[in-house]
């Protein structure tokens, strides 16, 4: 299960996204909110960084203007480890190296077709499970 949320700044961007998850077949959650009506990012961020905290959710996605509040806001809950990109790199390597749990973007950074490919790597990219990498992920948690 994806839990999926955002601000009013990466409504639009969350529409497109779900719309990729349904035409993969992925179980998703949408914390809100539901418009594009100005909200308060912290309260998204935290609910989808508490559904994966908790394991109710393997994996979030959080979107908002520009991915920063919403990554800022996610990262405080302990278990979290929310990366903001841009990019198919980043999302790889932050998979690969962070066993990253959430991926954060923005709604006024970057287009649907490329933030679909982010998604797409995010979601398919396994922990590398290599020593080094094993070994820093364990020094955030502590
Ligand atoms: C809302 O205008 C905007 O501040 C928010 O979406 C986000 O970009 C904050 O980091």
């Amino acid at each position: 299960m994806i839990a999926i949320g955002c601000d009013h700044g990466g409504y639009e961007l969350k529409l497109e996204i779900i719309k990729y998850l349904e035409s993969r077949g992925l179980e998703y959650k949408d914390f809100g909110c539901h418009s594009a009506t100005p909200v308060d990012y912290p309260v998204y961020g935290r609910a989808v960084a508490q559904a994966v905290a908790k394991g109710e959710c393997q994996r979030g996605i959080l979107l908002c203007g520009t991915g920063i509040g919403i990554s800022i806001v996610a990262n405080k809950v302990p278990g979290i480890r929310a990366a903001l990109c841009c990019d198919c790199f980043s999302a790889e390597a932050t998979r690969t190296h962070n066993d990253a749990n959430i991926l954060a973007m923005g709604g006024r950074v970057v287009g649907p077709g490329l933030a679909v490919k982010i998604v797409e790597t995010f979601l398919d990219t396994p922990f590398s499970g290599e020593e080094r990498h094993a070994r820093r992920v364990a020094m955030i948690e502590e």
